[in-house]
Formats: structure tokens, C-alpha cells, sequence
């Protein structure tokens, strides 16, 4: 895998599911690679400009994977899935398994043990990849729980290496983690790692728990300590691992500069035109997730339509919902709920010309994004349970202007340093309601303190911050590396 050029490897890897570039192929067989959805590749992305390395991860499709290519001074190392795989480890066991389980069970868990062992066999040619192209020493950084298995997986095969794991999801209370039949085995794999990175320190001490109550591990301060298993399944090592919370942030000067660039001002214009040049625009931006609260906080919409709190043409709101993981039932049914749901409210509440919701099931380049995120005077953050939600953070920067107020959902991992912002429970509809009538009608001058408050809690911790800090972690980690005798 590893091309002549850098037969020694690379000192710096990085293993993600996704790479950051999807692969699509046109109907007309032509190849585009574009920019893969989701938080962790918009901070990774950033992270990774510039820096000699090599990133490990899926390219987007099932079938023979492309060889490895150069994106900059980025070696990207694609990992083959097959039809079956993507079925099994990506959309079974990575998002109707672990994914409901560590966002507090808003939909039933899946539990098929063919799909567990469809993520293990992934999981080790992740390792596999990884051993292959990491040189002698190198530090690894691990993500999200698409792959828990892997620094464990990595550390039997490279005792050499410094391995980091971030996990960019919540990690989920005991009393839900247990319900996994393969709890043992997932928290083996993570404590393979050095260093384990978590968003909120919650969810590391939510870990800390199940390590104790599955593993019967010690936990004390930040630090697990785990005398290994003779059970060959578990893996015997002998670990001492820490756990912290080192949240994740967004690019703010890349976004702020983008934001302010004169091609992002005209579509802001153009954008505030075409929807009517209206009084207030409300704004929502998420993957299309049952975990965003989208459907609660149409509901929310929709009751303030019909109380006439708001109504077109002076009040709009825009749904921007990127489409995810369609191929998964509750993401399906999902989006049949939320698109008949948009559908009956515009037929009870626009007129002709004058929209309520405008509902968009697309991906937009950054600047767009940028765009609408200076077009929206309330910015609606619901979710039922979200990690970090980069969304939010990118929304209070790209206000350069000072203008704007962020509604703000307690349950996000944002929440924790966005206290500026409107809070919300998004299942009190009532209450939902009332914050969103306090984010549009509060005196201009408090809501630009608290977006002054919000805009400089960014800048002073962004993604460079961030990446800074959990490396610092991983290589002041309590346990040693070994020295490779195989390289
Ligand atoms: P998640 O990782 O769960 O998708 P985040 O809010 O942390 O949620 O990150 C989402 C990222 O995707 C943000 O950088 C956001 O700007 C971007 N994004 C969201 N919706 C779209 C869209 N429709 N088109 C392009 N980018 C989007
Ligand atoms: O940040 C959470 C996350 O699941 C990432 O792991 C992932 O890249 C992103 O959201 C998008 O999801 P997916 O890769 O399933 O399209």
C-alpha cells in the first residue's frame, strides 16, 4: 500500500471512516470527488492542511478500493468495503447499532451478531491499513466509533505506536452501553489506545463507568487501569489509559474570512431576495438525523404558525437538511415524516408567492453555507442529543457582523460552552416556543452581547485549539510505547 516514496511511513496517521473526500460517479460514468458530509471531516480537514501524514478511510463506495493518491501534502489510503460490508459494518452496526445506543435510544437499537462481526473484520483491515503505512514510533489518531476495535486491533500488530482515539458522538450512560452484547470486546478495543478523547466530560466519565462495571476495571481521576483478561477474545494486556474531555471546534478565522469574502456578501443579498426580503428568517442546518430535533422543532414552527405568532412574508423559516444514511429504515422514515410534515404546513399556512417553510434536501460548498448562516436572524440548534454540533459554532462565527441569535439545545455538547445562547429543551414544545418568540423579539443590543460573548468563546478555542490539546494528551499519555522488534 505504501508507495516507494515513503517506504519508511508516515509518522503522523490519521483513521476516520471516511476519508475527507467522497467518490461519485456520474450517470454518464465520469468520477467526482467531493467533500464527505458530516462534522468530524470538516474539523479533521482543516487540522490536516499542510501536515505530511496519511489518512486512512473508506472512499464512499462498495467494491475495490482506488490506490493510494497524494491531496496536498496528504496521502490518502483508501479502505475497500464490499456491498455486504457497507451493509453490515457501516450502515448495520455503525448507525442502527452503536449510533441509537450512544444517542440516548431515541430509536430502538438493531442487534445482529452477522453485523458485529462484519465490524470486526472492517475494523481489523482498518488496523491492517494503519500498520501498514505508519512508520516506526508514529502517532495514530483513531476516530469516532465507527472504530473502537481498531487501537487495540493496532496495538497487537504495533506496540510501537502512540495511539489516540476521539470520539466525535456522546459516549452513552452504563445503564445503555450494557445493553450491547459485545460491551466487553468494544471497551477492549478502546483501551488499546494511549489516549482516549471525548467531547464532553460526561461522556468520559460515562466511559470511565463501563469500564469499571464491565471490565471491573479501576478508574481513578482521568485514569483506567485494567489488569488485562485470560479470556483470548478480550486480549490480555495489562493498561493504564486516560480519559478526558477535549471538545472539538471549527476553522473560525478560515470561516470568519470566508464569511466576509465579497462573493459570500452578493449571495447573501441574493439569497435574503429570493426568499421574499422577509422581517425574520429562522434557519435550521443538519444532516437530515433523527438525533437534530428536526421533527420537534417543526412542530414548534408550526404551532407558532397556527397561534399567528409568526407568518409569511415577514417571518420564514429554511430547513437546509443534508441527505444521510438513506438506505437505513429509521432514516427512511424519518424523512417521509418530516417531508409530509413540511408539506402540511405549507399547505395550511403559505400563500401564493409567500412561503412558510422552505425545505431543502441537499449538500451546499461552504460558501453557501456561510451565506445563509449571515441570511438567518434566528438560528434553530435543537437536537434530542448531539456530541458537539459544529453547526452552532459556525453560525455564531460567520455572524462577523454582530447580528444574529442562536437558539440552543441543552442536550448538545455545545451547550457546555455556548451559555450565551437561547436555551432550550426541544421536547417542551411550550417552551421550545417560547424561546424562539424571546430569540426574535429580545432588544437588539442583549443579543449582541450575547453573540459577541458566543463569537469570542470560538475564537478563543478553535479547531486548532483543539487538535493541540488532545495531541499534547496523547503524548503525555501514562503509558509507554514498546520498542518494535519486527521494523
Ligand atoms: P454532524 O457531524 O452530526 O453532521 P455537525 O453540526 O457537527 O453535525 O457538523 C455538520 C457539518 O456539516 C458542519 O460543518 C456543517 O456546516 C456541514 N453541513 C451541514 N449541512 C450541510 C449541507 N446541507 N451542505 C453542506 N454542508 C453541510
Ligand atoms: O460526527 C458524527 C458523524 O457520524 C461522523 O462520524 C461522520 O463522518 C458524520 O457524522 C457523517 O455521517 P456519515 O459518515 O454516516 O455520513
Amino acid at each position: 500500500m505504501v508507495p516507494a516514496s515513503s517506504s519508511s511511513g508516515f509518522d503522523f496517521v490519521v483513521a476516520a471512516n471516511r476519508l475527507p473526500v467522497d467518490r461519485h460517479v456520474h450517470p454518464d460514468g465520469s468520477v467526482e470527488w467531493r467533500t464527505s458530509p458530516g462534522g468530524l471531516v470538516t474539523a479533521m480537514e482543516s487540522v490536516m492542511q499542510d501536515r505530511e501524514a496519511a489518512w486512512v478511510g473508506w472512499a464512499g463506495f462498495a467494491g475495490e478500493a482506488p490506490e493510494p493518491f497524494d491531496d496536498g501534502a496528504l496521502r490518502l489510503c483508501p479502505v475497500p468495503l464490499s456491498t455486504e460490508e457497507v451493509a453490515d459494518y457501516y450502515e448495520g452496526f455503525s448507525n442502527d447499532t452503536l449510533w441509537p445506543i450512544y444517542h440516548d435510544v431515541i430509536v430502538p437499537p438493531t442487534f445482529h451478531r452477522s453485523w458485529w462481526h462484519a465490524y470486526r473484520r472492517v475494523n481489523e483491515r482498518f488496523a491492517e491499513a494503519v500498520a501498514e503505512v505508519a512508520a516506526e514510533g508514529a502517532t495514530v489518531w483513531v476516530h469516532d466509533y465507527q472504530l473502537q476495535l481498531v487501537p487495540a486491533l493496532l496495538r497487537d500488530r504495533r506496540p510501537d505506536l502512540r495511539i489516540g482515539w476521539f470520539n466525535h458522538i456522546p459516549f452513552p450512560p452504563v445503564e445503555l452501553f450494557s445493553q450491547l452484547p459485545w460491551r466487553a470486546a468494544i471497551l477492549r478495543g478502546l483501551l488499546g489506545a494511549d489516549f482516549l478523547g471525548f467531547q464532553r466530560a460526561d461522556d468520559a466519565r460515562n466511559f470511565m463507568r463501563a469500564c469499571r462495571s464491565v471490565l471491573r476495571a479501576t478508574a481513578k481521576g482521568d485514569v483506567v487501569t485494567w489488569a488485562g483478561a485470560d479470556d483470548a477474545q478480550l486480549g490480555a494486556a495489562p493498561r493504564r489509559v486516560r480519559a478526558a474531555a477535549v471538545p472539538i471546534s471549527i476553522d473560525a478565522q478560515g470561516l470568519r474570512e470566508l464569511a466576509g469574502s465579497p462573493e459570500v456578501q452578493d449571495r447573501v443579498t441574493e439569497i435574503r431576495a429570493s426568499l421574499g426580503n422577509p422581517k425574520v428568517v429562522l434557519l435550521g442546518v443538519d444532516r437530515l438525523d433523527y438525533t437534530k430535533g428536526i421533527r420537534h422543532r417543526l412542530r414548534a414552527i408550526g404551532e407558532l404558525l397556527e397561534d399567528g405568532e409568526i407568518a409569511p412574508p415577514d417571518v420564514v423559516f429554511v430547513q437546509i437538511a443534508t441527505p444521510s444514511r438513506e438506505r437505513v429504515e429509521a432514516y427512511r422514515l424519518l424523512r417521509e415524516e418530516i417531508e409530509g410534515t413540511v408539506g402540511r404546513i405549507n399547505g395550511d399556512f403559505s400563500h401564493l408567492g409567500d412561503t412558510a417553510v422552505h425545505y431543502l434536501h441537499q449538500s451546499f460548498g461552504r460558501e453557501e453555507i456561510a451565506a445563509f448562516f449571515q441570511v438567518a436572524d434566528v438560528m434553530l440548534v435543537t437536537p434530542l442529543r448531539d456530541g458537539m454540533n459544529l453547526v452552532a459554532k459556525e453560525y455564531v462565527t460567520a455572524r462577523h457582523d454582530g447580528g444574529g441569535a442562536l437558539v440552543l439545545s441543552e442536550f448538545t455538547g455545545a451547550a457546555m460552552e455556548l451559555r450565551q445562547a437561547y436555551m432550550c429543551n426541544p421536547h417542551d414544545i411550550a417552551g421550545l416556543k417560547e424561546t424562539i418568540l424571546r430569540a426574535i423579539r429580545d432588544n437588539p443590543a442583549a443579543k449582541r452581547r450575547r453573540m459577541s460573548a458566543l463569537r469570542r468563546r470560538v475564537h478563543n478555542h478553535d479547531v486548532q485549539t483543539w487538535a493541540g490539546e488532545f495531541l499534547s494528551a496523547l503524548a503525555a499519555a501514562p503509558d509507554r510505547p514498546a520498542k518494535s522488534s519486527s521494523r
